[in-house]
């Protein structure tokens, strides 16, 4: 019923939209905005409409102000839903269609969002595939079907499948479109990053949630991990990467890591979260960062987290020349961005409190990779505590925090944890469990560390 309910939405969505001539897409800056905005463009321009698109960090009076002095129809995805008020006050909102999947302010007659229709917008369908659903029901019918596999890019880089190790609820209905059109397969594999482009030791030795000792941020007992279950490292002089592994070579590798984790107390659900689904783009070339949706999606946001977002929407439109050449330099500046964040932790040294440990990059780490540097600095840092980051930006200090599937299993929320810190000192944060982030004024990290460490202590012991 619900779903019937959603799916009319999304047909007189797109009736409405096809009413207009001109329309303006304003999306999202990160892989679930960049991969929506890519949809309801090509949508337009295959039905023949004139369109622009224009991305923004989070819709705030000043840039809806301009939106809104543009004059032509705006299309906002994967933001929108939390700003209606914003919207109708600057006359909009009659002029707009929304297909966002954040917590609306209310159900609206031209809004596409999950919760209004009684499914879960961070579990069951991102902004992407909300977007998605519109534009099937955009000019002939069938003409967009293709889209869905772009649509599971967006997903996939808003961690939806990463809970169950797979896309849950109405996520999976446009997989099944996906996979009925051929443009997208679904297989049964590891779910650590960079079975298609990376040499296997070095996506062991990168994998740090879960944390497999002796052999994260270990290339020597990655390496020996392997050549002490008799797998080649290299065929032909070329490093051998997941995808050209056997299937036997997988099992094995797979259960040598299992039973590492075992050895070392894991629990059951980190095991069983190693292995899942993975999205292999079949229209995209075997190797590349293209076919695999996990890959695909850290590419737009290598592209997006340097301000290059536009690059990065013009490989979701198609572009296999230039704009693919570029993204794929960027993405290997970001890993070397991340090689050098980590190299700085280790110089300056982590800080250990009570519940809590946390370094300060000041400038020498962007605000925008902070977070992911915090994350992999798991691994020569303390398991049982999250790991707080703080970076000077323009807005005052940027602070990320993560924390590992184990923690949040033993209560560590750290979204809430920040949002009541920051609120404190005057700053504002959220986010999810085991990733969030604030921004608080600067001078406040200590005041902010000590209310935090409380806070953690309480749900640690709850
Ligand atoms: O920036 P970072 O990668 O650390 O962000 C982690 C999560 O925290 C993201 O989901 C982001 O949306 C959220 N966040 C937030 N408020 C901030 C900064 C980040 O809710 N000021
Ligand atoms: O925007 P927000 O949702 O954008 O942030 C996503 C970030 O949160 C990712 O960059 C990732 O580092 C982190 N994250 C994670 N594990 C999860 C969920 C989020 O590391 N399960
Ligand atoms: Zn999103």
């Amino acid at each position: 019923m619900a779903l019937r309910d959603l799916l009319n939405r999304a047909k007189e969505l797109a009736k409405h939209i096809s009413e207009v001539d001109e329309a303006l897409v304003v999306t999202h800056i990160d892989a679930d905005g960049i991969t929506a905005g890519a949809i309801a463009l090509q949508a337009l321009e295959r039905a023949g409409f004139e369109s622009d698109i224009v991305f923004v960090k989070q819709l705030d009076e000043e840039n809806i102000e301009k939106i809104a002095d543009h004059g032509s129809f705006v299309w906002f995805t994967d933001l929108g839903s939390g700003q209606l008020d914003l919207i109708k006050k600057h006359g909009i909102h009659s002029q707009c269609a929304i297909s966002d999947h954040h917590v609306p302010l209310e159900n609206f007659q031209f809004q596409l969002n999950p919760h209004d229709f009684g499914f879960d917008g961070s579990t069951e369908l991102s902004g992407a595939t909300t977007t998605y659903l519109i534009a099937r029901y955009i000019g002939f019918v069938g003409t967009n079907l293709d889209l869905s596999a772009l649509s599971v890019v967006g997903a996939v880089g808003d961690l939806q499948d990463s809970r169950t190790g797979r896309l849950e609820g109405l996520n999976r209905f446009i997989l099944k479109e996906a996979v009925s059109c051929k443009a997208l397969t679904v297989e049964r594999d590891l779910r650590f990053f960079g079975k298609q482009t990376r040499p296997v030791y070095k996506m062991l030795e990168y994998t740090f949630d879960p944390y497999l000792p002796g052999i994260s941020g270990n290339e020597k007992g990655a390496i020996e991990l392997l050549t002490s279950l008799g797998i080649d490292l290299k065929e032909n002089g070329t490093w051998r990467h997941w995808i050209h592994l056997s299937r036997e070579e997988k099992k094995l590798v797979i259960s040598e890591i299992i039973k590492v984790l075992v050895g070392n107390g894991a629990s059951v659900r980190t095991i069983e979260r190693i292995v899942g689904e993975t999205y292999i783009l079949l229209n995209e070339e075997e190797g590349t960062e293209l076919r695999d949706a996990m890959e695909f999606s850290t590419l737009l946001n290598a592209t997006a987290r340097y301000g290059y977002e536009e690059i990065g929407l013009k490989v979701c439109m198609g572009d296999r020349g230039d704009a693919l050449k570029e993204a794929t330099m960027l993405l290997r500046n970001h890993r070397r961005n991340l090689s050098d964040g980590l190299k700085l932790v280790d110089e300056i040294g982590m800080n250990e409190l009570e519940n809590i440990q946390y370094f300060h990059a000041g400038n020498m780490i962007l605000d925008t990779i902070v977070g992911i540097v915090a994350g992999m600095s798991f691994s020569k840092a303390n398991l049982n505590k999250p790991i707080i980051a703080f970076a000077e930006n323009e807005d005052g200090i940027k602070v990320s925090a993560r924390a590992t599937q184990r923690l949040v299993e033993k209560g560590v929320h750290l979204a809430e944890a920040l949002r009541i810190a920051a609120e404190k000192v005057g700053g504002k944060g959220g986010g999810h469990s085991i990733a969030a982030g604030a921004t608080i004024p600067k001078g406040s990290e200590d005041a902010f560390l000590k209310e935090l460490d409380g806070i953690i202590g309480a749900q640690l012991r709850n």
